[in-house]
């Protein structure tokens, strides 16, 4: 199927640097599938170092003058890009679909969750203060001033195109620094689109730069970031693995690191609480995005009091789920990114059986009925889940909610907190002295309350264990683009 626009041009298949919009140095191009069917419907640069190079020398060039420009400027050449993110939502959320699989009327979602944080950081720019710090002697005067880091590299994932582009972008221009990006393979045009609209905005040559990579040359184009003393800043989300390959290869150079990592996220059903409200909750948090989402429910926890009426809920709801191709209107769930996906979902579904979980409802690949396409995966819920399973120590990134009894308070937050991960937990009570009891104890640097929607631009979102560091959005969210500077000014008496 074509790719149809209201504007064409937003359908960028070139690398955006220094303002230009180019091929790879080398020509090399690679190809762009549509997961439902993993067939390539266009193709973009094939980046390699010296296209990276070509980026971070734009980036360099530019820094001067845009940390130079005052807040006030750059936070309106924001409020222009956010303006035409927001007027160009439909033809965003139609890229988003076809290269992500995320259902049209999601994708519409994402475009105004990731321009909301372009504008929060306009807002932002114009409060980024110092202090001034009482003197210890007289005729001294003491001041903590913020500045910019420098070139910052963006490096982000597929799950969320747009926003997860744009919540890093957004502050580090926003505090005066240029960007390097490099959007996850499978995802490239939804950044290029970004790309553009922010050359429609006005943002000068070179304080933006977007490069696109395959598999196979993303760890060379990377690679040549990490090493160049000029790129002051690592932002990515993503991978454990790969952030911790981020942080020992950036070691030599020293850089700043936001790392936004894996998940193994808890959502506990405590005997008190709303089941109603917790099947509600459960639904909005894990099925967003099909289940890819770092911050799903990845093992929920169910009080013995509950869990039958809970699990009976819970069944309904997901059963009712429509599976359908990114681009209808009316799909819940679309199809999961690639074969691999698909291919561990698979993995956890049967590993579980083979450990004696019971198939609720789903557990299968759907195939023919309407879906063109083998990335299908059916909405699951899987009872009786325990620690053997392998879906208790890893993410599984897929519609799947296994089910977890449990009769104690301590048994439930030990388990809880038994995996390396720390970026999102929930927990549904309506006791009070126990909400406060379990915030507190929950390893997690996100935590849902009787909540199953936590992210928003006005909040700080990251982990902490290996979830990661760092804070996107909020007034947190500047932090990690600037660094303090002590000014001591003597002979005042
Ligand atoms: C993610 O990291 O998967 C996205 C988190 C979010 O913005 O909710």
């Amino acid at each position: 199927m074509p790719l149809t626009l209201d504007r064409s041009e937003l359908a960028r298949t070139g690398n955006f640097i220094a303002g230009q919009w180019r091929d790879a140095a080398s020509s090399a191009r690679y190809p762009v599938s549509d997961p439902a069917t993993g067939k390539s419907f266009t193709s973009v640069p094939d980046s390699g170092p010296e296209d990276a190079q070509a980026a971070a020398d734009a980036a360099h060039a530019a820094f001067e003058s845009w940390r130079e420009r005052t807040a006030r400027e750059r936070a309106q050449l924001l409020k222009r890009w956010h303006a035409a993110i927001v007027a160009n939502t439909e033809d965003l959320a139609r890229l988003m679909s076809r290269e992500q699989g995320k259902p049209l009327a999601e994708a519409r979602g994402e475009v105004a969750y990731g321009a909301s944080y372009v504008e929060w950081f306009a807002e932002e720019a114009v409060r980024s203060y110092g202090d001034m710090i009482p003197a210890l002697m007289p005729g001294k005067r003491m001041m903590a001033v913020k500045e910019p880091v420098g070139v910052v590299a963006a490096i982000t994932p597929w799950n969320f195109p747009l926003a997860m582009i744009a919540r890093k972008i957004a502050p580090a221009l926003a505090a005066g620094c240029t960007v390097v990006a490099k959007p996850a393979e499978d995802t490239p045009l939804t950044a290029l689109a970004l790309a553009r609209l922010a050359e429609e905005a006005g943002l000068p040559p070179g304080v933006l730069n977007v490069v696109t990579a395959s598999r196979d040359h993303t760890p060379a184009t990377v690679s040549s970031w990490l090493a160049d003393v000029r790129v002051r800043k690592i932002t990515f989300t993503g991978s454990t693995p790969v952030g911790k390959h981020l942080a020992r290869e950036s070691a030599d150079t020293l850089k700043k690191l936001s790392l936004e990592l894996g998940g193994n996220a808890p959502f506990i059903v405590f005997d008190d609480a709303d089941v109603d409200a917790a099947v509600d909750g459960l639904m909005a948090a894990k099925f967003r995005n099909g289940g890819q989402t770092c911050v799903c429910p990845n093992r929920v926890y169910v009080h013995a009091g509950v869990y039958d009426a809970f699990a009976r809920k819970l069944v309904a709801r997901v059963a009712a789920l429509r599976v359908g191709p990114a681009t209808r209107d009316d799909s819940q769930i679309g199809p999961m990114i690639n074969a691999r996906a698909v291919a561990k979902i698979e993995r956890h579904v049967q590993d579980a059986v083979a450990h004696g979980a019971t198939v609720l409802t789903g557990g299968r690949r759907l195939q023919g009925e309407g879906l063109d396409g083998p990335h299908y995966y059916a909405p699951t819920v899987l009872g009786e889940a325990n620690r053997e399973m392998a879906l208790f120590r890893e993410e599984t990134f897929g519609p799947v909610v296994p089910l977890f009894r449990f009769e104690s308070d301590t048994d439930v937050v030990r388990d809880a907190n038994d995996t390396p991960f720390g970026l999102a937990a929930y927990f549904y009570s309506r006791d009070v002295r126990r909400i406060w009891r379990v915030a507190a104890k929950l390893e997690s640097g996100v935590i849902g309350i009787n909540e199953g929607a936590l992210a928003s631009e006005a909040a700080p979102f990251g982990g902490v264990k290996e979830s990661g560091y760092g804070r996107e959005g909020s007034r947190y969210g500047l932090d990690d683009y600037q660094h303090i500077k002590y000014l001591c000014q003597g002979g005042l008496n």
